[in-house]
């Protein structure tokens, strides 16, 4: 038999300004407690109550040591990098990029045609063997992540890999499981997640119940380590983010847009983007 995972805790998240002056929902964010390890930072672009003036985006940044997952519901982000790489994600479209060593980009939001700007970045850690490796770019248009439809839940397959069917993100070091749950009024999600694993639920739309807590939209629900599966049921429409993954167990030290092993490691960072070394 298999145990249903508890609720550990449901986090609101916290209205943060960040690039030039973005306006997000921010449910984690890098800390050197690493407590979601392998995950960094969850945040929710939604500009659209209230309503932003221009959308200003987040002009040229450097990353460096992080993975980071975009995926978009509504509106667009133009982004371009130190790699030569430059497009546009749309509805539905993920984009993955490998900071590794050193990239720099620009990611500018751009409404929808309803006005909406609706997305997700997800920050995930790099082993520390990996921190340095060659930065890369990677774009999925929406018709290639795979739809599962069963009984009344729809589950949109972004990265990782559920009954038989896989996600286009991958070479993600830490092969998250990260998926778009639909799920209608009376329907029912189970899915198993090994024990050790970190687990993630993202409620933007609705309501339900996890495990036997209910969570209402918008807030991040954390598993607890208590079981095998993850269970959700609703008699609302629901819509949530699932993150999943196995951790690294490695110390980090963040510090904004970087997130490395050691102080030392954040000091060179900082010394390669003084001396135009960086990329
Ligand atoms: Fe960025």
């Amino acid at each position: 038999m298999t145990n249903s995972r508890s609720i550990l805790k449901v986090i609101e998240p916290q209205l943060v300004i960040e690039g030039a002056g973005v306006l997000l929902r921010r449910s984690i964010a890098p800390k050197q407690s690493n407590e979601y390890d392998p995950f960094l930072l969850f945040d929710h672009f939604a500009f659209n109550d209230p309503l932003e003036g221009p959308i200003r985006g987040f002009p040229t940044h450097p990353h460096r040591g992080i993975e980071t997952v975009t995926y978009m519901l509504e509106g667009s982000v133009n982004h371009r990098d130190s790699l030569g790489n430059s497009g546009r994600i749309g509805p539905g479209d993920v984009q993955w990029m490998t900071s590794g060593r050193g990239i720099l980009h620009e990611e500018m939001p751009r409404r929808g045609e309803n006005g909406n700007i609706y997305g997700f970045q997800l920050w995930v850690n790099l082993p520390g063997a990996q921190k340095m490796s060659p930065p890369r770019y990677q774009e999925v248009n929406a018709s290639t992540i795979p739809a599962l439809d069963h009984k009344g839940v729809r589950i949109r397959l972004v990265a990782g890999e559920i009954m038989g069917s896989r996600g286009p993100v991958t070479q993600i070091a830490a092969a998250p499981l990260y998926m778009d749950v639909e799920m209608t009024p009376g329907s029912e999600f189970s899915l198993p997640i090994p024990r050790g694993h970190t687990a993630l639920a993202y409620v933007y739309e609705g309501e339900g119940v996890f495990a036997s807590q209910p969570v209402k939209s918008v807030h991040m629900a954390v598993f607890n380590d208590d079981g095998e599966k993850v269970e959700v049921h609703t008699q609302s429409a629901l819509k949530f983010m699932l993150i999943a993954g196995a951790p690294f167990r490695e110390p980090i030290v963040p510090y904004g847009p970087f997130v490395m092993n050691t102080v030392e490691e954040i000091q060179q960072a900082l010394l390669d983007l003084r001396n135009g070394t960086f990329v």
